[in-house]
């Protein structure tokens, strides 16, 4: 953790953090990934959303939430106007990880996994300076707010590395489970209005 503290810490640019995350190699789970899955979106976006670990696709791809969790994703905050492909902060998002790499046949993240990248998330989000996070599903409400149990933490803002954060159900969830929707939704204009209150 120490070197992972140091080699985040000493990266000045998200290029320079993506390149040095890349790099270390404290971690077992990169030989077993195709890809690194640094980021997807707009780095000047307001709004910065934090998911699990990258999935089948996302390792093929090297891009954060490409499969259908992904889609689904795009889909959900095209709702309330925000797009990764928009160039505007204000409509953007930018999109990233608690792992860069895609644990093996998708097994959950372990905690010595988690606090073991966690230094890289957090010089990730100080670096691109988001007014708000998303913590998409229980991962990044384990690794951020050292609690888990998203079917009760969603919808509740709580503070992520000094951030207002909102924990959310992870599309993949709702996939499964609709009707789950519709607390998702009241998630997302809640963030919304917050986006829309101002200085977040
Ligand atoms: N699920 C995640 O949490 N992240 C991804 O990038 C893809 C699926």
């Amino acid at each position: 953790t120490a070197r992972a503290e140091t080699m985040a810490g000493a990266a000045a640019s998200l290029t320079a953090l993506a390149e040095a995350q890349e790099a270390f190699d404290g971690i077992e789970l990169r030989k077993g990934a195709r890809n690194f899955c640094f980021a997807d979106g707009n780095p000047a976006a307001r709004v910065m959303i934090v998911g699990e670990a990258p999935g089948e696709e996302e390792d093929r791809v090297g891009r954060p939430f490409v499969g259908r969790a992904g889609q689904l994703l795009d889909r959900m905050f095209d709702a309330i106007g925000l797009s990764r492909m928009a160039v505007d902060a204000e409509k953007a998002l930018y999109i990233t990880n608690v792992l860069p790499w895609r644990p093996p046949g998708n097994r959950r993240p372990e905690p010595a996994e988690i606090a073991m990248m966690l230094p890289f998330l957090r010089r990730h989000v100080e670096l691109a300076q988001p007014d708000l996070l998303v913590l998409m599903g229980n991962t990044p409400c384990i690794a951020l707010l050292n609690q888990q149990g998203i079917l009760k933490l969603r919808g509740t803002w709580a503070t992520a590395f000094g951030l207002p954060a909102l924990p959310m159900t992870h599309p993949a969830y709702l996939l499964r489970t609709p009707l789950a929707k519709r607390e998702a939704w009241a998630d997302l204009l809640s963030l919304s209005a917050r986006l829309e209150g101002g200085g977040a």
